[in-house]
C-alpha cells in the first residue's frame, strides 16, 4: 500500500486580490494532512472510500424547472478531477492503467463534520495527485505536481486562484501569484498535458518566505463553515460594475502584500504586522462594495481581542466565517488570548507552520 499525504493551508495576506494576475498573496501550509492510501485490487472494481466525506452536504440553484447541483464543495469531485488528468498524464507517458482502490483519511474536518476551512478541497487534490503517480512509479517534481493539482482543481471549482494548491505542494510560507487562467484554457484544447506540464505558466510566481526569528502566528476558529466559491462568484460578478473600485483594491492590495513580502525579507515582526491590519482594512472596504459579508461579527470579536494583547489580526481566506490568523512575536499573553477567545466561543487551532522538502 502507498501513502501520500498533502497538508492543508491558511491564507496570511493577499485574499481576492490574488484571483487576479500580477497581484501577490501570502501563505502558509498547517500540520493537518489529508492522507491517500492507494493499493491494487485483486478484483476488476475499484473503490473509493472516506470516512469524512461520506455525509457531505450538496448546494443547488434552480435554473427555471431544473434543480442544479453545485459540485464545488464535493470533495469527490476533486478526487475524480485529480485521478482523471494524472492518469491522462500516465497514460502520455505509455504507462498501462490498472484498477485500485483508493482510501481518504482527512484531518482536516472536525470531529462533528464541520470543516475549519484550511483548503481540504486541494488539499485532497494534491494527495490524489501524489498518491496515483507514485503508485504508478512516475517521478515527480513539486512544480508537477502543483500544475496537475491546479489543473485538476480548476476544472471542478472554475473560480479559485489556486493559492492553496501552491501552500499545499510547497509547504512552509509562500508569496504567490496566480497564473493566466485564460492562457491555460486555450492550452488545454489542442496540447498534450505533458507539453502544458513542461511549458512556463505565464504569471505563475511562488516563492518562499522564511519568518522572522521570534514571529509567531496564532489561528482561531470562528465555529462557522464557509463557502469560498460562492462568495468568489458574488465578487466574481460584481467586477465589471465596480470596475474602478475593484481595479484601486487591487492596486492597493498588491502594494500592501509587496510591502509585508519585504517584512519577511528584513526580518521586521512590526512591518507584517502593520501591513497586517491595513490588508484588514482593504478587505473591509472590499466587502462593502460587493456588499458581502467577510468579517462577520464573530471574526471581528476574534481580531479585537488579539489586537488588545497585541497582536496584528485579520480574517484569513474568503471569511464569512471559517478562521481568522494573527501575526504576534514571544513576548505575547498566548494562554490570555486563548482563554479569553474560548470565553467568547472562538476555538483556538493549536496547529504548527508545515515545511516539505523542496523538490
Ligand atoms: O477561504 P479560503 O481559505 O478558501 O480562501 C479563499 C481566498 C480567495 O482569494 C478569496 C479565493 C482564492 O481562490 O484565492
Ligand atoms: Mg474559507
Amino acid at each position: 500500500m502507498i501513502t501520500e499525504q498533502a497538508p492543508g493551508k491558511l491564507y496570511i495576506a493577499g485574499e481576492y486580490a490574488v484571483l487576479e494576475q500580477d497581484c501577490p498573496a501570502i501563505l502558509v501550509a498547517i500540520n493537518q494532512f489529508i492522507r491517500v492510501s492507494i493499493m491494487e485490487s485483486n478484483s476488476t472494481t475499484g473503490l473509493i472510500h472516506s470516512k469524512q466525506y461520506s455525509q457531505s452536504s450538496i448546494h443547488w440553484v434552480r435554473h427555471g424547472a431544473r434543480m442544479v447541483i453545485d459540485n464545488r464543495d464535493n470533495p469527490f469531485e476533486y478526487i475524480l478531477s485529480a485521478i482523471s488528468y494524472t492518469e491522462r498524464f500516465c497514460i502520455e507517458q505509455g504507462i498501462k492503467m490498472k484498477v485500485y482502490d483508493l482510501h481518504i483519511n482527512s484531518d482536516l474536518d472536525s470531529a462533528d463534520g464541520k470543516k475549519y476551512g484550511l483548503g481540504s478541497s486541494a488539499a485532497v487534490t494534491v494527495a490524489t495527485v501524489k498518491a496515483i503517480l507514485r503508485f504508478y512509479d512516475v517521478p515527480f517534481s513539486n512544480e508537477l505536481v502543483y500544475k496537475l493539482s491546479a489543473i485538476s482543481h480548476y476544472s471542478v471549482q472554475g473560480n479559485g486562484s489556486a493559492g492553496d494548491i501552491a501552500a499545499s505542494v510547497y509547504g512552509g510560507w509562500i508569496a504567490y501569484q496566480t497564473f493566466n487562467k485564460n492562457w491555460l484554457k486555450k492550452e488545454l484544447i489542442h496540447k498534450s498535458l505533458t507539453t502544458i506540464l513542461n511549458e512556463a505558466w505565464p504569471g505563475l510566481k511562488i516563492q518562499l518566505l522564511t519568518p522572522p526569528q521570534g514571529m509567531q502566528l496564532l489561528i482561531g476558529w470562528s465555529h462557522k463553515p464557509a463557502s469560498t466559491s460562492l462568495l468568489v462568484d458574488e465578487t466574481n460578478a460584481n467586477k465589471a460594475a465596480l470596475n474602478g473600485e475593484y481595479k484601486c483594491f487591487l492596486k492597493s492590495s498588491r502594494k500592501c502584500v509587496l510591502e509585508m513580502i519585504a517584512g519577511f525579507e528584513q526580518n521586521d515582526i512590526q512591518l507584517i504586522q502593520h501591513k497586517i491590519r491595513e490588508n484588514r482594512k482593504l478587505l473591509q472596504h472590499f466587502a462593502k462594495i460587493n456588499q458581502i459579508a467577510i468579517e462577520i461579527p464573530r471574526l471581528s470579536k476574534l481580531i479585537n481581542i488579539a489586537e488588545s494583547f497585541g497582536g496584528a489580526a485579520k480574517t484569513s481566506g474568503a471569511g464569512n466565517g471559517d478562521c481568522g490568523i494573527v501575526i504576534t512575536d514571544s513576548k505575547t499573553d498566548f494562554t490570555g488570548l486563548k482563554t479569553k477567545w474560548q470565553q467568547n466561543g472562538i476555538m483556538p487551532l493549536d496547529f504548527r507552520v508545515h515545511q516539505v522538502n523542496f523538490i
